[in-house]
């Protein structure tokens, strides 16, 4: 089979603004209790944070980590996560039926995102709370000092404000699920004047407004609709929420469906982009709302052994999907996705980050492995880098059962000019056949080839508990103005060149 591109650096999507790697750790399950903190584990710092995470977070070079929910968030008391640890209460997490020590607060998080170079994309409970425990929490963390909520934060040891600048108004508040839920008007009204609350107390906050926690909610469409309505100029973005896996009767060989899951993606972004838009214009606007997709992920693997967990544990065993190949796959379309829509998706979170449908996994009274999904992530995150360039990519396509023209070549490139380096990203979808894949460089001189890597030749099903997948050498055939280059079936391959 053939595939080809042609890759022209003034045909630009965007920017890569680099928070679309972002991630997501919520107090839940062993995401944070044996996962980020476990005091007294070998590899444990000062303040019990583990080290070995931490190095694995850094490969993963995320920027920007959502915290501390998802749906923790909708019952969550800020307050109970800071001051003196023997003095903080043991409370009930409803949203998950743990017992939450709130060991691990706000003050911890932060030195934890400082030590894996990430910003935090905090969030305010606006399912069982409102305006003024939000507004407290941003006086809490951004004022300078002199008010009883800053000189709390320096008495608790932070002298300087945290200067937090990206914040979500709640967490799917659309979800039946969500303690708190709300209907769209109901939300939307909360969500405006918490919007204005925590402006008033800091003008420089950037905010992000839930949009629906999925395509298949019934709300879908009008949710986004009424709360753009009412917050449109209150908030900078609206959020999108999305996870594949086989589910219900779905057949778990039809892998050729699976791995066309990024068409939804892209459809379910460009359709909220459309409604973002069509807000706008009704409201004669010169502001434009872009898009945090601030979970997604493939999530399906733990649901049976999630309705077995004894409630009321600190840090039990839930979410913990194990990741196969093919997961790692169509994680690597979903990031190429991502990419393509750069010029609205500005933040993105991999939901989540250690233990919990994540990418870094620990063994408590061991070390951590890397399932198959951080291989792909790593890559992009690392290398995604500068400006994505349009897609001009064509191979034969495919139809499945639920998706049309899916192209058996999946790929995208992004320039960064200041380093003078080309990153071509490619996935072969087919299942049996390699795709030679022309890439025409003719705008380009090619200086010489950095490195190629694939990722293939593992069963679909399988994971990578045994620590043995690994990326492999790719042999490129790379002249001064084009390269060839040999796909296997079902590879997640990357290419980089230094250009002229
Ligand atoms: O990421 C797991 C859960 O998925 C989050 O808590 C929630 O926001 C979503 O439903």
């Amino acid at each position: 089979m053939k595939g080809s591109t042609k890759i022209q650096p003034q045909d630009v999507v965007a920017p890569i603004d680099r928070r679309l790697y972002g991630s997501f750790i919520e107090q839940l399950g062993r995401a944070v209790y044996t996962g980020v903190y476990q005091p007294g584990h070998p590899a444990a710092d000062e303040e019990g944070f583990r080290t070995d995470v931490i190095e694995a977070v850094k490969e993963l070079n995320v920027p920007l980590i959502r915290y501390p929910g998802g749906n923790f968030l909708s019952q969550y008391r800020w307050e109970d996560g800071i001051g003196p640890k023997d003095q903080r209460p043991v409370r009930l997490d409803l949203a998950w039926r743990e017992l939450e020590t709130n060991q691990f607060g706000l003050h911890e998080f932060m030195h934890w995102a400082d030590k894996v170079n990430a910003v935090p994309n905090m969030a305010v409970n606006l399912g069982t709370r409102g305006i003024q425990e939000a507004a407290d929490l941003v006086e809490y963390c951004n004022f300078p000092k002199g008010t009883y909520l800053s000189d709390l934060r320096r008495k608790n040891g932070a002298e300087d404000p945290f200067a937090i600048k990206t914040w979500c108004l709640g967490n799917e508040m659309d979800g039946p699920w969500e303690i708190g839920a709300k209907t769209a008007t109901e939300y939307a009204h909360l969500a405006n004047e918490t919007a204005k609350a925590m402006r008033r107390v800091d003008d420089s906050l950037e905010l992000v407004a839930c949009g629906s926690s999925s395509m298949d909610n019934p709300t879908f469409g009008e949710w986004e609709e009424t709360v753009l309505d009412e917050c449109y100029d209150n908030v900078d973005y609206l959020s999108l929420h999305r996870y594949y896996g086989y589910y219900n009767d779905d057949d778990p060989t039809e892998l050729d469906n699976f791995l066309g899951k990024n068409l939804d993606l892209d459809a379910f972004i460009k359709g909220v982009v459309a409604m973002c838009d069509a807000v706008k214009a009704r409201k004669r606007s010169t502001k434009t709302i872009n898009l945090s997709f601030d979970e997604w992920n493939v999530w399906y693997h733990s649901n049976d052994a999630d309705t077995k967990v004894t409630p009321w544990q600190v840090g039990p065993h839930l979410l913990e999907d194990v990741y196969n190949f093919e997961d790692a796959l169509l994680v690597g379309s979903l990031l190429m996705t991502l990419l393509r829509n750069a010029d609205r998706v500005k933040i993105a979170c991999l939901a989540q980050l250690v233990n919990v449908i994540a990418p870094i996994m620990t063994d408590t009274d061991g070390g951590v492995w890397k399932q198959s999904i951080f291989y792909p992530f790593m890559q992009v995150a690392n290398h995604g880098q500068g400006e994505v360039l349009v897609d001009h990519s064509q191979s034969a396509t495919y139809n499945s059962r639920e998706f049309k023209d899916i192209p058996y070549l999946d790929t995208v490139s992004t320039y960064d000019a200041a380093s003078q380096t080309l990153t071509v990203f490619a996935e072969n979808k087919h299942q049996t056949d390699t795709l030679d894949f022309d890439i025409d460089l003719t705008d380009f001189t090619v200086d010489h080839l950095i490195e190629a890597t694939q990722f293939y030749g593992y069963d679909v099903k399988a994971d990578n508990r045994d620590g043995k997948m690994q990326l492999q050498a790719l042999p490129v055939n790379a002249q001064d103005h084009a390269a060839t280059v040999t796909l296997q079936p079902l590879s997640w391959n990357m290419l980089r060149f230094k250009v002229k």
